[in-house]
């Protein structure tokens, strides 16, 4: 398996794992609005505010996972990770843990400062994320599942508190995706 940056021409075949591992696992419904929100922002988010990252193996993609910027009063250099999908077939054996990983390293080495993300803490805690509250770090629209909330430091052990208003990029400031 070889993980690397995607390219524009990965775009369809991303839109495709998307929409196929999120209808396996949640429901077509689920499947297409999840395949929509990664056309969106291969389609329309700024270069700088994206990293999208893919896993391949035998020149197919199995897994890609995608992080964008999220903006705070206080400045600090934040991405959500979100979403994140590895191929039906080929779950459970480390795929998604590698893409994350490979991802987050690279944030790092971009200056990035803070990682969020929102999903199954019990994944999620695997790859260095753990529960925070809305106190510590503003969410940008009302979450639905606030026991989700995630995040680590890239730079250090402890998150300070963020004051102010947080903000997505626009491809994610919609509330049904919270
Ligand atoms: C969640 C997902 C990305 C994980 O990728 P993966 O390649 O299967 O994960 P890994 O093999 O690296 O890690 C597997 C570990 O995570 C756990 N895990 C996998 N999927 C999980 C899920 N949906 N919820 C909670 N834990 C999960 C497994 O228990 C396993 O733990 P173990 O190694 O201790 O047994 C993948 O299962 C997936 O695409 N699921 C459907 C879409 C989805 O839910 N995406 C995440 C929300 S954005």
């Amino acid at each position: 398996m070889k993980i690397s940056i995607y390219k524009p021409n990965n775009a369809d075949e991303i839109e495709q794992l998307f929409i196929k591992t999120f209808s396996d696992s949640e429901g077509r419904s689920e499947g297409e609005v999840i395949g929509g929100l990664v056309r969106d922002f291969m389609d329309n988010t700024d270069a700088n505010d994206l990293y999208c990252f893919i896993a391949t193996e035998n020149e197919q993609i199995i897994g890609s996972i995608f992080f964008t910027r999220m903006t705070f009063e206080s400045g600090i250099n934040a991405f959500i990770l979100s979403p994140a999908a590895t191929h039906t077939d080929h779950q459970g054996k480390g795929v998604g843990q590698k893409l994350i990983n490979f991802g987050l390293d690279a944030l790092k080495e971009n200056g990035v400062e803070l990682a969020i993300t929102y999903g199954d803490p019990d994944f999620y805690s695997k790859v260095g994320f753990g529960v925070i509250t809305e106190q510590v770090v503003p969410a940008p629209l009302k979450m639905e599942y606030p026991e989700g909330w995630l995040a680590q430091s890239l730079v250090g052990d402890e998150i300070e508190p963020i004051a102010g208003k947080s903000y997505c990029v626009e491809e994610l400031n919609k509330p049904e995706l919270w």
